[in-house]
């Protein structure tokens, strides 16, 4: 089902962090065999933000080329989803909003609900395109994924940012209805506002992400979606790369179709690449895998693609986009792998450092210490403020 004009994705950019951690050093301390986290969670390597960089840092960084590419003018709206927050009231996208000289006539707010967020931003940007087809919508997802050290959570930790330009006639996908949903109240993982790290029910969250997913199938096929063997790939939120396999496997075995691994392969294989060096990227982790499938597939043009997007307490989502014509000419995939490529690799010692941490709370003038060599930094802490700099 397509329903009405074409809108959906124009454009896609990730940035994520100045550090990488792998997961070979990791086990070196921890004492955990490597295969756990190779093979058991799919996990290489994880993005560590440095001392001057935060989600803003970040959010500016991966929309940044969108902007220069398209233009500012025609952006009215700019919805940052993240659960990293920095401020109880200010929404962080201001400070993107500055940083990248959006124009004052554009509106600015910021959405929460765990993983799952970007993907509610990314619906309601096309219901606003819906009533003014000539708007651009940025929509930013942006967080840095934080567990205690020592816990097993640890080597799921992760940080990034992908910005989205959503507009009619899109460049790269059209998102199609219906979409399946499904709102549970269940405590499998959140953040009181006094903890800069997640408390999480490890297996029970598996098992709350596996019931969500069996909730948006069930919604989204009552709704007349799609049989499942129409879709060429499916993206799913990936807390850890083998969660997506997991979920597959559940979602074929519930909808009584055969679980082949060379199927399940061809289904996710490519969209796994970024995140399994990135590692858990929260609520740009599901397009995060959209960047992946699009920059390592080949010819995609016409094919479905499912999205399974799932943010702990919960809520999730199942919905259909479509690869339109002459996508491929606007991908990033050589500076997504710069964004990469450019991580510095750090020991534990250093991890431990940044992992450990705090901003001071006095209100005094706290300068940051200069270690992203990236475009933005947070330049210092000063009377309770943030103060950002580009270069
Ligand atoms: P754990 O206890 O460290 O690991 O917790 P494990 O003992 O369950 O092992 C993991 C896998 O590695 C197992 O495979 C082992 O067999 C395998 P499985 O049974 O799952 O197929 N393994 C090995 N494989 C090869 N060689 C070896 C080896 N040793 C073991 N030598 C857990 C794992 C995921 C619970 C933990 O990492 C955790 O708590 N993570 C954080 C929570 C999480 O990611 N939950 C996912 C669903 S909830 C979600 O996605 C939302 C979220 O993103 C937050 C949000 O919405 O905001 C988290």
């Amino acid at each position: 089902m397509t329903n009405g004009p074409a809108i959906g994705i124009h454009d896609l950019s990730f940035a994520t962090t100045e550090f990488v951690l792998p997961h070979a050093e990791l086990a070196r301390h921890t004492g955990a065999e490597l295969g756990k986290y190779h093979v058991g969670l799919g996990q290489r390597s994880m993005s560590i933000p440095a001392e001057d960089e935060d989600i803003v840092t970040m959010a500016a960084s991966a929309a940044a080329p969108v902007v220069a590419r398209w233009g500012a003018d025609r952006i009215r709206t700019v919805v940052l989803a993240t659960e990293t927050s920095i401020d109880q009231s200010k929404a962080a996208g201001i400070y993107v909003h500055s940083l990248l000289g959006l124009p004052s006539s554009a509106r600015v707010v910021e959405l929460k609900q765990a993983c799952y967020s970007a993907t509610a931003a990314l619906q309601f940007a096309v219901g606003m395109v819906h009533r003014d087809r000539e708007q651009f919508v940025l929509v930013i997802a942006t967080d840095v994924s934080r567990y205690e050290l020592g816990s097993p959570g640890e080597a799921t930790q992760g940080a990034a940012a992908v910005a989205m330009l959503v507009g009619a006639d899109p460049a790269l996908m059209r998102i199609d209805e219906p979409s399946g949903l499904c709102t549970l109240d269940v405590m499998d993982f959140w953040r009181p506002n006094y903890r800069s790290t997640a408390l999480v029910a490890g297996r029970e969250s598996v098992s709350a992400y596996l019931q969500a997913l069996e909730g948006v199938w069930k919604d989204y096929t009552e709704r007349g979606g799609r049989p499942l063997e129409e879709f060429r790939a499916f993206c799913y939120h990936q807390p850890f790369t083998k969660m997506a396999y997991k979920a597959h496997r559940h979602l074929l075995s519930f909808t009584g179709a055969e679980v082949e691994e060379e199927r399940l392969s061809s289904a996710l294989g490519l969209t796994t690449a970024y995140n399994e060096v990135v590692g858990n990227s929260y609520t740009a982790s599901v397009y995060l895998a959209l960047a992946s499938l699009l920059d390592h597939a080949d010819d995609l043009t016409g094919e479905a693609i499912a999205f399974v997007s799932y943010g702990s307490g919960s809520v999730a989502e199942f919905f259909c986009g479509t690869a339109v014509p002459g996508y491929r000419e606007h991908l990033r995939t050589a500076a997504h792998r710069a964004a990469l490529d450019r991580r510095q690799p750090i020991d534990l010692t250093a991890y431990r450092a940044l992992h450990s941490r705090t901003f001071p709370v006095d209100g005094g003038h706290y300068p940051t210490p200069s270690q992203t060599t990236g475009a933005y930094r947070l330049a210092s802490l000063s009377g309770h403020k943030r103060v950002y700099e580009r270069r």
